[in-house]
């Protein structure tokens, strides 16, 4: 099948990469632009790892065609730390929010939507935000005393 040349915004910066119609968004992010947070976890949209922000909203990149981001931005947690760890970041490594750390990039591109788009939620509102973000280690507990930590301070 042919190659396409997609042009994107990445972390800030116009991309372009060459893809063929059935690549999948993580797999080009990963294994030709070099970008490594977004985790391949299940491939299936169900666990959350793979997560960046596309034009500002948290997508699964193991679901997205990386055709359909030509011509849109994408944000991973590169982006999100170019300029040093964001206050969220900072929150979670307070709280130990994360033991081996696989599930930890899609969870704060997901935490940083929900603070975007709501700035103080409540405990009931972080946990259904993230509930499609799964956490094998820790139980969850950490993860939103980090989030209620940053909107307590702000
Ligand atoms: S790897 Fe994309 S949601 Fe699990
Ligand atoms: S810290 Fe291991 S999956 Fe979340």
């Amino acid at each position: 099948m042919e190659s396409k040349e997609i042009k994107f915004k990445l972390n800030g910066k116009i991309v372009r990469t060459e893809v063929k119609p059935y690549d999948k968004l993580l797999e080009v992010l990963r294994d030709k632009l070099g970008v490594k947070s977004p985790k391949y976890g299940c491939g299936r949209g169900e666990c959350g790892a793979c997560s960046v922000l596309l034009d500002g909203k948290t997508v699964r990149s193991c679901l997205i065609y990386a055709v359909e981001v030509d011509g849109h931005e994408i944000v991973s947690l590169e982006g999100l730390q170019a300029n040093g760890l964001t206050e969220l970041q900072k929150s979670f490594l307070k709280h130990n929010s994360f033991q081996c750390g696989f599930c930890a990039p899609g969870m704060v591109i997901q935490v940083t939507e929900l603070l975007r788009e709501n700035p103080h939620p409540d405990e009931e509102e972080i946990r259904e935000y993230i509930s499609g973000n799964l956490c094998r280690c820790t139980g969850y507990n950490p993860i939103v005393d980090a989030v209620l930590d940053v909107i307590k301070n702000k």
